[in-house]
């Protein structure tokens, strides 16, 4: 369209410029040719933080953060939730369609292969205490999957990376569940290749004497469908990880442990963890309007409140909220709910809130729904780190086979001295220095 123009005026020398405008952007580098000099470096957009800057173009998912809608290659997540196995959800996010039944059985067991671990990583976790935090357990794990598969180096060939996709996604649910049991002292259950995707990872968590673990169907399809709400989310802090590491070109188990590390933050998916920590120090419903002050009165923040881009009610929080009350029919109610929905009703309706239009976002009920399948709060992060890495790998695929992707590297606005020398002194030192070495 001739008038997707945009027309800048530069103050500074009266110069007009006119850039193109696409998908109601402009580009970055357009800017650079605005200059108040012929040898000027030109002009640089600042935006700490992305807040308004599109690093990529992505296929994978949607997210309208004004009308609080989420969509994997299209499909709204509800009915994705509904209707789908997290499986298939994975394959939909990888290749952009849902598999066909000969595609899904294809891919069930290239997963299902892909399950078992070295044995020389079960020697790596034992050197980790008893009380570490299983998410630096999956982290190191996943980043000494590296030097198990040198072949994943070579990130250009489409066969060898499919392999290490199958083998992350196969081998998340294992390290996982290793990470949980080491914290708890208990033996490593193998894994269950009879078993589906989430069945198999509670076999490995939970299984005790039985020969034959039979995982309870509710809390299984529970856990599928958190695994679906979790398993992408377009550019996040970890996604922009996975894709600015994975930009040079490190290989997959490197790159996805730094997803990981940036995942594990209390602003990111350590927030899940922080909000039961957060409940138990409120401690009661009739403590809830004391504890929404003192966050109003800048102590602190609603941990699982707010979101960069929803700024309406997150969908995924209330697909959450459903499947809670199906999990709570089995285990019963976890107490910490009756805080959480006062905590919710209260911000609601108050114009701190309101105004900044902070709502519940996904990882305000998921740890509460974790807590009552008795998972315990320092694994609940690494649960979102099992389903985040189809999104991970997803988004690194696209990225590595983008041909506007380079190496990514921001520039910044220097803000220190300008050139100046060393004092004397400091000069005599640096020679007397030199000749004593
Ligand atoms: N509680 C109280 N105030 C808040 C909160 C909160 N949870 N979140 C944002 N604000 C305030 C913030 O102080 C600021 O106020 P003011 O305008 O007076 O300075 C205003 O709201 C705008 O916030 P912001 O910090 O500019 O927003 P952001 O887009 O940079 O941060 C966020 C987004 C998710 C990091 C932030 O809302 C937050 O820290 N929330 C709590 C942690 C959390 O739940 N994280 C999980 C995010 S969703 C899943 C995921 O990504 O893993």
């Amino acid at each position: 369209m001739p008038n997707e123009t945009l027309t800048i005026t530069d103050n500074r020398t009266g110069k007009t410029y006119t850039v193109p405008v696409y998908k109601d952007s402009i580009r970055a580098l357009d800017l650079r040719q605005i200059k108040v000099a012929a040898d000027d470096f030109g002009l640089l957009s600042y935006d700490p933080a992305f807040m308004n800057t599109a690093a990529c173009q992505s296929a994978v998912t949607f997210l309208d953060g004004d009308r609080g809608i989420l969509r994997y290659r299209g499909y709204p997540i509800e009915q994705l939730a509904e209707r789908c196995t997290f499986l298939e959800v994975a394959y939909l996010l990888l290749n952009g369609e849902l598999p066909d039944a000969d595609q899904l059985e294809e891919w069930t067991s290239e997963i299902t292969h892909h399950t078992m671990i070295h044995e020389n990583l079960k020697k790596l976790m034992e050197g980790f205490h008893y009380d570490a935090h299983p998410m630096g357990i999956l982290m190191s794990t996943v980043a000494a999957l590296s030097t198990f598969y040198p072949e994943a180096r070579n990130i250009h060939d489409p066969e060898i990376r499919k392999r290490q996709i199958a083998r992350l996604i196969g081998k998340m649910p294992t390290l996982a569940a290793y990470a949980y049991r080491h914290s708890l002292g208990l033996p490593y259950v193998y894994p269950d290749n009879d078993l589906g995707y989430t069945k198999n990872f509670m076999n490995m968590l939970w299984k005790r004497t039985e020969p034959k673990f039979r995982a309870n169907p509710v809390l299984a399809r529970a856990l599928e469908v958190l695994f679906i709400l979790h398993a992408d989310h377009e550019q996040n802090c970890s996604t922009s990880t996975m894709r600015a590491v994975g930009s040079s070109y490190a290989d997959p188990y490197a790159t996805t442990a730094a997803a990981i590390a940036a995942l594990s933050g209390p602003l990111h998916g350590g927030a899940n963890e922080e909000v039961l920590r957060m409940l138990d120090e409120i401690g009661s419903k009739a403590r809830v309007p004391a504890y929404i002050e003192q966050i109003k009165a800048g102590h602190g923040k609603l941990m699982g409140f707010g979101h960069r881009v929803y700024k309406n009610y997150d969908p995924r929080a209330r697909i959450i909220k459903q499947v809670a009350n199906e999990v709570f029919e089995v285990t019963g109610r976890n107490p910490k709910l009756d805080i959480a929905l006062e905590l919710e009703r209260i911000a609601l309706e108050d114009d701190f809130f309101i105004r900044r239009k902070l709502y519940p976002n996904v990882d305000f009920y998921s740890g509460i729904i974790y807590q009552a399948m008795g998972f315990t709060p320092d694994v609940f992060t690494v649960l979102f780190g099992i389903p985040r890495t189809v999104g991970w790998l997803a988004q690194w695929q696209e990225m590595l086979q983008d041909s506007e992707q380079k190496i990514a590297r921001p520039r910044q606005l220097y803000t220190g001295s300008a050139e100046r020398s060393l004092r004397a002194e400091e000069l005599e030192f640096e020679a007397a220095v030199s000749t004593a070495a």
